[in-house]
């Protein structure tokens, strides 16, 4: 091989190497996709105790938000679909209750942080009080009692 072809087989490696770390690398990052939550009712910044989504008129528009918005920003640990591949618990065994509701919204305020690993970002700092509820909302119809 020419030093010329040697020269442009490298670069032609170099730019392929750039091309395939590109994505793989963003794949790996914590990069909270915004939610529109346009059509549910605004919640203000305190949190609610229960789902302010359950027995109201925006559940079917908050489950259709959920939806996206879960293969987003949650789908990554939890699975696809809310069915778990085994890195992070399955949600779709949250209880539609208040209890359920109780440990969704510590989890989503607080992430999961131990020993200065984060093995759940906060959810909440990136992510809207409507469009977490309206997360949980989308899980409540995929709920399976366990
Ligand atoms: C980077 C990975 C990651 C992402 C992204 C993530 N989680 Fe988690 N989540 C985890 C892990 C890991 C746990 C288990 C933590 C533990 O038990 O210490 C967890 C636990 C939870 C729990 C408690 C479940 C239980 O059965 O104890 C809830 C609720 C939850 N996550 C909701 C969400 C929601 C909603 C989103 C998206 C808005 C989300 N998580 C995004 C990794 C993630």
């Amino acid at each position: 091989m020419s030093n010329l072809n040697t020269l442009t087989s490298l670069m032609a490696a170099a730019a392929m190497a750039t091309l395939v770390s590109g994505p793989v690398l963003a794949h790996g990052d914590v990069v909270p996709q915004a939610v529109k939550t346009e059509g549910l009712s605004p919640l203000g910044d305190e949190w609610a105790e229960t789902n302010p989504y359950r027995d109201s008129g925006d559940f079917e528009r908050a489950v259709e938000i959920g939806a996206s918005a879960y293969n987003q920003n949650c789908a990554r640990c939890h699975g696809l679909d809310g069915i778990s591949g085994g890195i992070a618990p399955d949600l779709r065994y949250l209880t539609p209750d208040y209890d359920g509701d109780d440990w969704y919204k510590y989890r989503v305020i607080n992430g999961a942080v131990r020993d200065g690993a984060v093995y759940m970002p906060k959810m909440a700092d990136t992510l809207s009080q409507e469009a977490l509820w309206a997360i949980r909302s989308w899980l409540e119809t995929k709920y399976v009692e366990e």
